[in-house]
């Protein structure tokens, strides 16, 4: 029986990655690299050093550590500068409503993001003490496809992984959830996923009991 419910963050509650997209894009400019949304989607639930690595295979080029490092930097200034815009507004289509049903049906809510700055996020959308549990980037040694960061908010919720659907739109977000003993459901980019037990285009419109009956 499901009693929680695991939100990504960036793709499901907000859509911060098409900041993410931008920012990548414009470091990606200032290296020569032709940087494309197929490349970007790849980079979805990972951190933010893997995603470099992502963009970087697509030059010949070697850098230290070192400058990595100063790269994933100036993305994350450039990706602060966008989420600077960010307010309650690009809270995603039928996210809250989603959210709101769960509560009512007794359900937990918890934040599982791979990103360190989802406190800020949360804060700029106004749902910092909205959840009952976050776990994110900060909390983590291993980004999603690991399940570490979902068993977190599992456990700060005190529920145990096979009661928690976690809602992702990236593989490896429904990787992790898998890997975790939890339910997924795929939403967009993630749709296609062979691991997902439900699947949806977004929360607009989808309602948490039906899909509930549908998991049986
Ligand atoms: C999320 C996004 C990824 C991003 C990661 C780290 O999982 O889907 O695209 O790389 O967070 O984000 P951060 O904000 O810490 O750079
Ligand atoms: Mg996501």
């Amino acid at each position: 029986m499901i009693s929680a419910v695991i939100f990504d963050l960036d793709g499901v509650i907000v859509s911060t990655d098409e900041y993410h997209f931008q920012a990548w894009k414009e470091l990606a400019k200032e290296l020569g690299i032709d940087f494309s949304r197929e490349d970007n989607s790849r980079q979805r639930g990972v951190s933010r050093m893997e995603s470099l690595e992502v963009l970087l295979e697509k030059t010949e080029q070697t850098f230290s550590n070192d400058e990595k490092l100063a790269m994933a930097e100036k993305k994350n200034s450039i990706y602060r500068d966008l989420l600077d815009r960010l307010s309650p507004d690009q809270i995603l289509p039928g996210a809250l409503n989603f959210a709101e049903e769960s509560r009512k049906l007794g359900l937990k809510i918890a934040v599982g993001s791979s990103s360190r700055n989802t406190p800020f996020i949360l804060k700029k959308i106004g749902l910092s003490d909205y959840f009952d549990a976050v776990a994110d980037g900060n909390d983590i040694q291993r980004s999603k496809p690991d399940p570490q960061v979902f068993l977190i908010a599992a456990e700060r919720l005190a529920v145990r992984p096979a009661e928690c659907l976690v809602v992702e739109d990236a593989d490896a977000g429904v990787e992790a959830a898998k890997a975790g003993g939890m339910f997924a459901l795929a939403l967009g980019a993630a749709k296609g996923h062979p691991g997902a037990d439900l699947r949806a285009d977004s929360l607009e419109r989808l309602s948490i009991e039906k899909l509930l009956r549908e998991l049986g």
